[in-house]
């Protein structure tokens, strides 16, 4: 039986990239139930049925996005950046849909492991004739997010909003090598921290020293505030 097919028979897990998927599978020793369990607890609660379904605002429905008001927010994070020419958002969820809301003329590149995402916010970028291409990618395949980062139209700005403890989840350290090599390629990074959990009910004493000790001993931090529930940190080399 082919473990990965089966775990994808399920809905919301088959448009996932097989390397997430065989990642589960060997956290939980060819479990297959098992597996599916820890996808949803990475995924599973991002791809509820109206995301899926993809009807409506959907940067409204999304946990991560729906408290944001992406024109306050980008031109925040964006203020005294000259010359953008592109912004790759890795681990984008459903962010795409905010293309309206960036500098007018920019490349956008989302990577995202949610491929039935992918597939809306490409269709919402062709109908809507944007430069903006979603990809289905796993931001463990390194050299694939490198390859992109590397063709993207320079200066580029990269976005990792709450994606750190998706990455942490699946293997402890590998942001810090991550978020290296990333900034071998770009211009600047833009890495968004949650203050409050994403159902908003506990307050969590997310302080992430290690992660802000690891941005401040290694690179130069540009902006460090807080905005609709988000710790935002922007860094250059
Ligand atoms: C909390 S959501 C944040 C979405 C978006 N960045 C935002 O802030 O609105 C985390 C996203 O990272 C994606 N993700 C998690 N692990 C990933 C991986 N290994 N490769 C690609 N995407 C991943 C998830 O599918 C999910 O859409």
């Amino acid at each position: 039986m082919n473990l990965i097919k089966e775990v994808k028979k399920k809905r919301e897990f088959f448009g996932l990239p097989d390397s997430v998927v065989k990642r589960a599978l060997v956290e939980s020793k060819d479990d297959i139930k098992e597996a599916r369990s820890l996808l949803r607890k990475y995924f599973g609660v991002f791809l509820t049925n109206r995301v899926l379904k993809g009807k409506g605002d959907l940067l409204g429905i999304h946990m991560s996005s729906k408290k944001r008001d992406y024109g306050e927010f980008y031109s925040k994070i964006l203020k005294g950046v000259d010359d953008v020419g592109s912004v790759v958002d890795l681990g984008c969820g459903v962010n795409g849909f905010s293309y309206e809301y960036l500098p007018k003329g920019i490349e956008y590149v989302g990577i995202e492991a949610a491929g039935q995402l992918v597939e809306l916010m490409n269709v919402y970028f062709k109908e809507k004739d944007f430069d903006a291409r979603a990809v289905c990618l796993d931001l463990f395949d390194v050299e694939g997010v490198v390859k992109i980062l590397r063709k993207a139209k320079k200066s580029r700005v990269v976005l990792m909003f709450q994606v750190i403890d998706a990455l942490e989840n699946m293997k402890r350290d590998f942001s810090k090598e991550f978020i290296s090599v990333v900034m071998e390629n770009v211009e600047v990074l833009v890495i968004s921290l949650p203050l409050v959990s994403l159902g908003g009910r506990k307050k969590f004493a997310v302080r992430r020293k290690w992660l802000v000790d690891f941005l401040i001993k290694n690179f130069d931090v540009k902006k460090d505030f807080e905005m609709f529930g988000e710790r935002i940190i922007c860094v250059r080399k």
